[in-house]
């Protein structure tokens, strides 16, 4: 079964002084999701935004709002981003002892749950949520930063995390170091929602973001078994 390929910008590469244009170029340039960077200074090594950025946000795109939430402890949270306007909300499996009450919370208050893990954990961390989840976040960067290179053992995990998932309708997000290079390994491999900071953003205007969301959903529409 072949899932269809999503592109989800991070607006973490976009110009944070026009949020709300750039958030409008993107869908307007057809990505299907938007790509939220919550980071905390803690869990990760830089601060990003909050919940408020995300209601900011809402009034300029229909499309889904995906927030991925590299915060320690993300619990506390949880409300106030599915209150903001989220509609996906992404927990790193590293970042409390409780993931399986995350993901409940976030079920119960009608918002899509996803889980991330670090490029060194293993997918096993999987085994016992699958059945709470509707996508796995495959990190292909160590989180923290935009414009880093992507990590090649991504691809390999990638193939066993999509053996793991079957037939379930989850779906499975790479996020780093995403370019049409990359698009196509990843997408074989069984991925296939791609978040792309840089190699979008920095084509530098509603021309370039379309030429390029066209460009990685080609790339790995064509690598698709
Ligand atoms: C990294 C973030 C990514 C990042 C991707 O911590 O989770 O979403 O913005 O940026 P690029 O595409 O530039 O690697
Ligand atoms: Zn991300």
């Amino acid at each position: 079964m072949v899932r269809p390929i999503k592109i989800a910008p991070s607006i973490l590469a976009s110009d944070f002084a026009r949020f709300g244009q750039e958030v409008k170029a993107i869908d307007e340039a057809g990505c299907d999701w938007v790509h939220v960077d919550v980071m905390d200074g803690h869990f990760v090594p830089n601060i990003t935004f909050g919940p408020e950025v995300v209601r900011a946000i809402r009034p300029y795109t229909q499309k889904t709002i995906d927030t991925h939430l590299m915060i320690s402890p993300a619990d506390p949270y949880l409300e106030a981003f599915a209150e903001a306007g989220a509609d996906m909300i992404t927990v790193h499996a590293e970042a409390g002892p409780h993931l399986d009450r995350s993901l409940q919370a976030i079920r119960a208050m009608g918002k899509k749950a996803g889980v991330s893990i670090n490029p060194a954990t293993h997918e096993s961390v999987l085994d016992y949520v699958l059945d709470k989840i509707d996508m796995v976040l495959i990190m292909s960067v160590n989180p923290g930063f935009g414009g880093q290179s992507f990590i090649p053992s991504t691809i390999e995990k990638t193939r066993r995390v999509r053996a793991m998932i079957g037939d379930r309708d989850i779906d499975i997000q790479i996020d780093g170091g995403v370019t049409t290079e990359t698009a196509p390994l990843v997408a074989a491999a069984g991925a296939n929602v791609l978040v792309a900071g840089s190699a979008i953003f920095k084509t530098g205007s509603v021309e370039g973001y379309r030429d390029m969301i066209a460009r990685i959903r080609d790339a790995a529409e064509k690598a698709q078994a």
